[in-house]
């Protein structure tokens, strides 16, 4: 309690926020990885603190020294300066093509880079916190050279894996010199390299563990592995750490005598924060002075967002670096106010690569997909407590069924609706006890995904989003505006207003996760006030409620599988070059118009709520309608049905029908119909199947036995009539198991509710199951005895 009081008086004071961002290697394209395990977060956290009218700086660049680029440059024969001007570039297309925004990006061969990482080295080493000293290191024979960090390899000192890399250990976690590994050998060449004296520069950790373990102290925001993983370090003791190498390529060692050497690429790297931030002053923001808002100033909160193998360097060295560098200037520098690091993303499931085609860097994985696919599939799944695995399956499904099938058609249900009945946004009437419930329920989500934003939950905060987006499905459920538009325009109005007023605030809510689609969005709403995340649920503007209103194109589109796809063009392909195949291609057809229909499980129909939009006359057969019908897809489908001799299109339109989604798409008197209504007749009376109002478009609908679905991709007439269903009275439920009137009883699953009998009302079974959606049974329309066939 006391401590949630704390924060929020905190909170009143405004903070500013500096956040920085690990520096990529500039060798290599930057990859899925990446972007889940630091850059995203980021993005959507800056993108926050600015909308509620914080100051914030976010800064990074391409990591360009260090031997990860010079090991690459002799892979690959060519200069290190070559590869990372490459790399530098590709990255920040890559990063522009996600919408990850830096103020600025720059480079560690900037030359004020250079000259900050100097000025860095020479103040510790005037504090004495940097002093040279004769050591040993690696050195190969075969190639003349001593053998830093990544030239090498062997076995790590601490966990004894192998092929370690010679500065870090992949597998625990522990960095190290070269020189501490087991059985090391030369990467280049192979040959086990010697010992052999040099002299080096060394930074004093030790001198700084106990402020360390102070500064440790009121992290208790910070993720309890990283403290944790800190903690253990400083208490295990602190070394001595070499921060010089003997290579050609880096920042030369600003100290008579020793100008052939380098500077660490981790010392200069963490440096670049710094270096960064004044960069920004002088050449974005015109002030060279404005960097020290952010770093001299004790309300800042600096940030920093990165990988789990990157959490020493800034919960430690770089601390470290900046309060013995304060010292040194006689001013406070900010040290890390929370370093949110998070596992990994494991492209484990590389294997998609080549069976797609498609790769996991950025680079290629958007020539498929859009940023907020991307986006959102990474905000969702992201690696914040455990590393977790990127699956290209499981990225379609959270893409078609929650940004499409939720979010998406959430949004566009309310648009496409509005502007096919309204010429402009319709103000709120009355509002009733449900529309209150609903203004009110925008706010809560709304400082719940602050709330999570804002302690780097950034997992928790898109549920949140989502729950609000389904909410709104709910809430037009409950409100059926579709029914109002004819009986009271006014409350239909109404009921719309509110709708647009939570597509409003989720343009809000979102614009950091999902900033390109939700851009289009308040483009479409006219003109929203980015900063009113306070006040998101208000009403519109009188400019806004002047708009002419046009039609919404939908905000996302459903991922295919490509690799089906593809096996089915490949296979046309083949067919068409050979002869022989085409042959065969005919009589495989022929073949199957005789075979009888494959039977299949109720599980694999998707059968699913769908609202009718509207029924019209069928152009030329005068027994069928065609409908469109919500379906929650982001586009409605068109049927077409005979229902024409039985009920007028008022009767019709706004209805909840069940709706076969999955059959193969057939063209009936010309027009192609999407999927099948279902309906129950005897002898000439014909009524459709419902749910009721209650349940929202989209909703699936199952057996009464509750197996989990497993949908096939679709399904044909015949087979759909595999299944055996009829209408049927149940007589009674005893045992959880139901008997109907002609004595069949419900066999397998759950035991079943006595609320399921309602007088004399009739059930849909199917294959031995009753129909239900949301637990409650399907039913007849307009009442029809038992033994109705459902057609
Ligand atoms: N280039 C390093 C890596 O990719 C990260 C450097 S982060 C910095 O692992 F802060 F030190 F720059
Ligand atoms: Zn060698």
């Amino acid at each position: 309690m006391s401590h949630e009081h704390h924060n929020s008086q905190k909170d009143h004071e405004k903070h500013p926020i500096l956040v920085g961002v690990a520096w990529p290697y500039a060798n290599g394209k930057i990859h899925l990885g990446h972007v889940a395990g630091s850059l995203l977060s980021p993005d959507i956290f800056a993108r926050y603190h600015r909308m509620i009218g914080n100051d914030v700086l976010m800064i990074s660049g391409s990591d360009e020294h260090g031997t990860p680029i010079t090991v690459r440059a002799e892979e690959e024969g060519r200069t290190p300066q070559d590869i990372v001007d490459l790399y530098h570039k590709q990255t920040k297309k890559d990063l522009s093509s996600l919408w990850i925004d830096f103020d600025l990006f720059t480079r560690t061969t900037h030359p004020n880079h250079h000259s900050v990482v100097k000025d860095m080295f020479t103040t510790l080493y005037n504090q004495d916190y940097i002093y040279p000293k004769t050591t040993s290191e690696l050195f190969c024979t075969e190639c003349v050279k001593f053998l830093p960090d990544r030239y090498v390899t062997g076995t790590c000192p601490f966990c004894n894996k192998e092929n370690a890399r010679g500065d870090q250990c992949d597998e625990c976690g522990k960095t190290y010199n070269a020189i501490e590994l087991l059985t090391p050998a030369c990467k280049i060449c192979g040959s086990i390299p010697v010992p052999r004296e040099t002299e080096h520069f060394f930074f004093r950790l030790p001198a700084f563990s106990d402020r360390l373990l102070t500064f440790l102290e009121d992290k208790d925001h910070w993720k309890s592995r990283v403290r944790n993983f800190t903690r253990n370090w400083i208490v295990e003791g602190l070394k001595d750490r070499p921060i010089t190498r003997d290579i050609s390529w880096g920042v030369p060692v600003p100290i008579t005598g020793y100008e052939s050497k380098r500077i660490y690429v981790w010392f200069d790297a963490v440096t670049g924060y710094l270096a960064a931030s004044k960069q920004w002053a002088s050449d974005v923001k015109g002030d060279p002075d404005a960097w020290k808002h952010f770093w001299l100033n004790p309300l800042t909160r600096s940030y920093y967002f990165l990988g789990k193998d990157n959490v020493p360097f800034h919960t430690i060295i770089w601390p470290s670096m900046l309060i013995g560098y304060s010292e040194g200037k006689h001013e406070q520098y900010d040290i890390p106010y929370d370093v949110p690091a998070n596992e990994y993303l494991r492209l484990g499931g590389i294997k998609f690569t080549k069976s797609g085609g498609i790769g996991v860097d950025v680079a290629s994985f958007m020539e498929t997909y859009r940023s907020d696919e991307v986006r959102y599939y990474l905000s969702i799944i992201m690696p914040e407590n455990r590393d977790v695995d990127f699956d290209m399956d499981e990225f379609r499904t959270h893409i078609n069924n929650e940004l499409v099938a939720t979010f998406g058609n959430f949004i566009h249900r309310v648009l496409s609706f509005t502007s096919n009945n309204y010429e402009k946004f319709p103000k709120a009437g009355e509002l009733s006890e449900v529309d209150r419930k609903a203004i009110s329920e925008i706010r809560e989500a709304g400082d719940r995904i602050s709330n999570f934003i804002k302690k780097c939950e950034f997992k928790n905060g898109i549920k949140e989003i989502m729950a609000l987006a389904a909410y709104g499905n709910r809430y037009l459920g409950e409100r059926a505006p579709w029914h109002l538009l004819k009986t009271d325009r006014d409350a239909c109005g109404t009921v719309l207003n509110t709708g647009l007023r939570i597509v409003k605030a989720l343009s809000i809510f979102t614009y950091p996760y999902l900033p390109e689609s939700m851009e289009h969005l308040q483009k479409y709403l006219g003109q929203i006030d980015q900063s009113s995340w306070e006040t998101a649920s208000s009403d519109f503007t009188g400019k806004q409620y002047a708009m002419s209103l046009t039609k919404p194109t939908p905000l996302f589109r459903v991922l295919e599988d490509p690799n089906k796809k593809d096996t089915r063009k490949e296979r046309e392909m083949t067919n068409n070059k050979d002869g022989k195949q085409i042959v065969s291609k005919k009589k495989h057809k022929k073949k199957k118009k005789t075979i009888v229909a494959q039977p299949i499980d109720l599980e694999q129909v998707d059968l699913r709520v769908g609202t009718v939009l509207s029924a019209t006359d069928h152009p030329n057969a005068d027994k069928l309608y065609v409908f469109s019908i919500d379906v929650g897809d982001p586009e409605p489908r068109t049927l077409v049905a005979g229902l024409r001799a039985h009920y007028t299109p008022e009767e019709l339109e706004g209805r909840n029908l069940v709706i076969v989604c999955n059959l193969k798409p057939a063209k009936l008197r010309g027009v192609v119909s999407q999927g099948m209504l279902l309906a129950a007749g005897s002898d000439d009376k014909v009524v459709f199947l419902t749910p009721g109002k209650d349940h929202p478009v989209g909703t699936p609908i199952t057996g009464s036995s509750n197996t989990s679905r497993s949908l096939l991709s679709e399904i044909t007439i015949d087979s759909f009539f595999s299944i055996q269903m009829s209408t049927r009275k149940i007589v009674s439920i005893v045992d959880g198991i139901a008997t109907f009137d002609n004595g069949s009883t419900t066999a397998k699953g759950p035991k079943l509710n006595k609320a399921l009998i309602q007088d004399d009302s009739v059930v849909v079974i199917a294959n031995g199951q009753i129909l239900l959606c949301e637990n409650e049974p399907i039913y007849p329309e307009r009442s029809i005895g038992p033994d109705a066939s459902i057609r």
